[in-house]
Order: C-alpha cells, then sequence, then structure tokens
C-alpha cells in the first residue's frame, strides 16, 4: 500500500545501494521537486550529500531565504550557495525578448551551476547527480534514463563530457501530490512542499520589457501581496498557479490624495489547471481581488493600476512571456 513512510522506507534503501559510500550533488532551485529529492537523498547517505543554490536574483519574496534558512534548518543539508544576481541582470541587461531571457537565463545557469559543481568535485570527488525528475517527465520525454543532463527546470544542455555524474532519480515512479506528502513526512516547511509551480526563468519572464534590480523589487512586492492575499483567504488549494505580471513599458494615467500619478500596471493571472497544458482563470471571489488591488495600488508607489486577466488556457498561456 502507498503511504509516504513506506515510500521513504523504499527510496531510502534505493538509493544507498545505488550511491554507496560515493559523493552526491544536487542543485536545489527553491521548488517541491528538487527539495524533496534532495531531502530523500540526505535522509539515505547523510553527509555524502551536498547542495547547490544557484541565487539568479529572479525569485520572489523570501524565497531565497527559505532555502537557504527554513530548509537547512529542517534537514540539516551542506548546502553551497552562490551569490549571481549580478551576473544575471548583468547577462539580461536591455533584453526585452521572452525566448532571448530564457536562452539567457539557461545559459548562465548552467555555468554557475557547472562552476560550483567543478569545486564540489574537486574537494569530494563526486559520482552522482541528483535529478527531481517526477513521473509525468519521464513519460514525456518518451521514459529513457539519461546521463547527467541539468534539464530540471530550466531545460537546457547537460554538463561537458569532462564533469559526468550518474543520475539519482528518487522521484521517477511519483507524482505531484504524491512528493507533497512525501516532503510533509520527510519535515520540510509547507512553505516549500506546498508552493504553487514557479518558471525556471522566474521573475524575468513576468516583467514585460527589460528586467532590472528595481523592476523585479516592484514586482516582488506586488506579488508578495497577491500570495499573502491568497493565503489569508484559505485559496491556495483552489489556484494552480497565481504569476502577478509588471508592464514595465506600460504606463497610465490615475490620481491618488490630491495628485496626479503615472504609473505601471500589474496583471493579476490566477489560473486553474489539472497539469498546465490548459488552464481556465480562476474565479477569484471578487473582495478578494479588490482586497489585492486595494494593498497592491496603495502600497507599491510605482503600481497604479491593478488589471485582471480572464483569458483560458488555450488561447493564452498561463505566464505572459
Ligand atoms: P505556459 O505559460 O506555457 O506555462 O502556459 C506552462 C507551465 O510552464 C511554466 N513555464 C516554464 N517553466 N521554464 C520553466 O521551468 C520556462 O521557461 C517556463 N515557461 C513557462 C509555467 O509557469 C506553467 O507552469
Amino acid at each position: 500500500t502507498w503511504t509516504p513512510t513506506n515510500i521513504i522506507d523504499d527510496q531510502v534503501a534505493t538509493i544507498r545501494a545505488q550511491v554507496g559510500d560515493k559523493q552526491v550533488i544536487c542543485g536545489l532551485s527553491g521548488g517541491v521537486d528538487s527539495a524533496v529529492a534532495a531531502a530523500l537523498v540526505h535522509k539515505a547517505v547523510g553527509d555524502q550529500l551536498t547542495c547547490v543554490f544557484v541565487d539568479h536574483g529572479l525569485l520572489r519574496a523570501g524565497e531565497a531565504e527559505q532555502v537557504e534558512k527554513d530548509y537547512v534548518a529542517s534537514t540539516g543539508i551542506r548546502l553551497k550557495v552562490v551569490e549571481a544576481e549580478e551576473r544575471f541582470l548583468g547577462a539580461l541587461k536591455g533584453v526585452e525578448d521572452p525566448e532571448q531571457k530564457r536562452k539567457i537565463i539557461g545559459r548562465e545557469f548552467i555555468r554557475v551551476f557547472e562552476a560550483a559543481a567543478r569545486e564540489v568535485d574537486a574537494e569530494r570527488n563526486v559520482e552522482f547527480l541528483v535529478q527531481g525528475t517526477l513521473y509525468p517527465d519521464v513519460v514525456e520525454s518518451g521514459g529513457g534514463t539519461g546521463t547527467a543532463n541539468i534539464k530540471s527546470h530550466h531545460n537546457v544542455g547537460g554538463l561537458p563530457d569532462d564533469l559526468q555524474f550518474s543520475l539519482v532519480e528518487p522521484l521517477r515512479t511519483l507524482f505531484k501530490d504524491e512528493v507533497r506528502a512525501l516532503g510533509a513526512e520527510l519535515g520540510l516547511p509547507a512553505e516549500i512542499v506546498q508552493r504553487h509551480p514557479f518558471p525556471g526563468p522566474g521573475l524575468a519572464i513576468r516583467i514585460i520589457g527589460a528586467v532590472d534590480r528595481h523592476r523585479l523589487d516592484v514586482l516582488r512586492a506586488a506579488d508578495l501581496i497577491a500570495r499573502e492575499e491568497l493565503t489569508a483567504a484559505g485559496l491556495d488549494g483552489d489556484v494552480w498557479q497565481f504569476p502577478v505580471v509588471l508592464l514595465a513599458d506600460v504606463r497610465s494615467v490615475g490620481v491618488q490624495g490630491d495628485g496626479r500619478t503615472y504609473g505601471h500596471p500589474v496583471v493579476l493571472r490566477p489560473v486553474s489547471s489539472e497539469d498546465a497544458m490548459t488552464a481556465d482563470w480562476s474565479r477569484l471571489p471578487y473582495d478578494v481581488v479588490a482586497k489585492i488591488s486595494t494593498r497592491i495600488t496603495n502600497e507599491v508607489p510605482e503600481v497604479n493600476r491593478v488589471v485582471l486577466d480572464v483569458t483560458s488556457k488555450p488561447p493564452g498561456t498561463i505566464e505572459w512571456e
């Protein structure tokens, strides 16, 4: 019978048999899958695991801290953090095209991760790489086992030939809700286990226009309010994802106090979905939408207008870029 405890015991035995006394590395993204995969491997082989977290500066408010503090505190995992915000923002400077943004972020990510993996390898002689591949990913990619391949959620190519690791994929037979159950059983913070899916390129593809630090901060502030109010209303589980999008190149006239404003709109894009292939706009209660709108326009000075996206997928996509 399927219980989180059975699966954990099973996987721990399998991982121990595969890894033996060798060293393992795992990249953490801030998402559920890599967090649970790493926690399982840590339970199996403890200190033989080193995790790497590349902070590209494109995460939402508090997410990097959750990985660096709460996750580490709850698991005891050894974590190497690479602060790469400046590097990513430098590479993204002035870039407006969505696919170009993705390419740049994917390329920088693999370079930074590779450099970190080389350092860990030099210290510890790493043989294995953990990937948080889920069953739907296995089916989608034709079911084969790969060699080291940082597909994760960045959809970029593998590591170079001279840096080859064998893969450990403890979530290969599981669905997302099962992974969440394992994560909870392993004692991971609820904020990580219950997190909505989040794209690898992060907030960069939720800023329509070029990305910079100030725009990211504006979007992070608006996004945090939307998340807080969704949670306060008890609606996290009703929504698949809730992108908040900053239309950074659009301005509209508004009025506040006795002054005219000329600020930016943000778009609320809450969607319901089973698998992200199709989606519908979530019918959030209007009082929740109203609260989010009031708070964002009051608390984020750069934003003077909040709009609700009422497009299904298709024809819209979930993300705006
Ligand atoms: P769309 O916008 O195509 O998104 O309806 C479908 C799902 O994929 C996520 N998404 C991405 N995930 N890298 C990712 O890792 C990406 O470049 C990317 N683009 C979209 C999106 O958040 C949704 O869950």
